[in-house]
């Protein structure tokens, strides 16, 4: 006999809420894209979507926030959609344990990022995206209006060239694969894509439902298939181990879910065969994952028992 009650997500929400708010002490805003320097740290969103779209939110849960690199589960899903397991051919699946923009790595090991997350990986990712439907960004932004249901969805063209201004070293990564032809497409090219992946403006309701087809093991919103059982286990596996880089341990041991981070400090989390939640607070840790974020969902897992353990 099951004893498992489904959890009512509004009241554990609201709790949650509460709960971040008496705490003190919430990190700091990106500071080295001067566009994200200004959020303010106080901001407090979250949001959980069911299987069927269903959203509920509490806070600043409707707030447009720059998706940074969250976008990165959403390329490695629409890449792997794609080409299938030759995409593993240019990119790892191992955590890192280095800083996301890390390129201590790369020479080592031959032009091959660890990972689809660090900068490195989500690069090739983005090379290959690009390759592979003649625009990268446009086939984000297309995918996530369509499962988010926003058709308002778009890019930041502030923060993109705030980003591209300030973008030495992902350009040095990118050239660094290069050299050993694991880019594709034109430096330049890449790096237009990559920023402007970068910047997408989108709420935590946006990006919770956009995550769906990662908790209905790949089935999109209309009911299509975007990855099969396997490859959407294969893209929460490496959310789980490398979506906060080198925290990806103290995330795991923490909140128990696969994850994905950015810097405009939001965070992406799914509840494979459940939910899918994502959570906005701007205040970073120094490993660039929001203090509150993960607060926040490790109240979530502790309070609902949902976690993939
Ligand atoms: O490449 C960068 O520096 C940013 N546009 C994205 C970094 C990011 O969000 C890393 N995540 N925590």
């Amino acid at each position: 006999m099951s004893t498992a009650v489904a959890p009512a997500f509004q009241p554990v929400l609201d709790q949650i809420a509460a709960d971040i708010a008496a705490r003190p002490g919430r990190g700091r805003p990106a500071d080295y894209i001067p566009a994200l320097a200004e959020a303010d740290t106080r901001r407090f969103g979250m949001a959980v979507a069911e299987l069927d779209g269903t959203v509920y939110g509490v806070g600043d849960w409707r707030h447009p926030f720059s998706a940074q690199s969250i976008t990165k589960a959403f390329t490695l899903a629409l890449a792997l959609s794609l080409e299938g397991e030759a995409l593993w051919e240019h990119v790892g699946r191992e955590p890192s344990g280095n800083p996301f923009n890390s390129l201590v790595q790369l020479e080592y090991e031959n032009g091959i990022p660890r990972n689809p997350f660090v900068n490195a990986g989500a690069l090739v990712v983005t090379d290959r995206l690009h390759t592979l439907t003649g625009d990268a960004s446009g086939a984000l932004r297309a995918f996530l209006r369509a499962e988010s249901g926003n058709a308002e969805l778009d890019f930041d063209g502030e923060v993109a060239a705030s980003e591209a201004a300030h973008g030495d070293r992902n350009a040095a990564l990118a050239y660094f694969m290069a050299s050993y032809g694991n880019i594709g497409n034109p430096v330049p090219d890449l790096l237009e894509q990559y920023f402007r992946q970068c910047s997408l403006e989108a709420s935590c309701a946006d990006l919770a439902r956009a995550a769906g087809f990662l908790a209905r093991h790949g089935i999109r919103a209309d009911g299509s298939s975007l990855l099969s059982r396997s490859q959407a286990k294969q893209v929460n596996a490496v959310m789980l181990t490398c979506g906060t880089y080198d925290a990806a341990g103290d995330f795991a041991y923490r909140v128990g879910l696969p994850g994905k981070s950015g810097v405009g400090g939001g965070i992406v989390a799914v509840v494979p065969g459940r939910c899918t939640l994502c959570v906005w607070s701007p205040g970073l840790d120094e490993r660039g994952n929001s203090v509150a974020g993960v607060a926040a969902l490790d109240r979530f897992t502790t309070l609902t028992g949902l976690s993939v353990f």
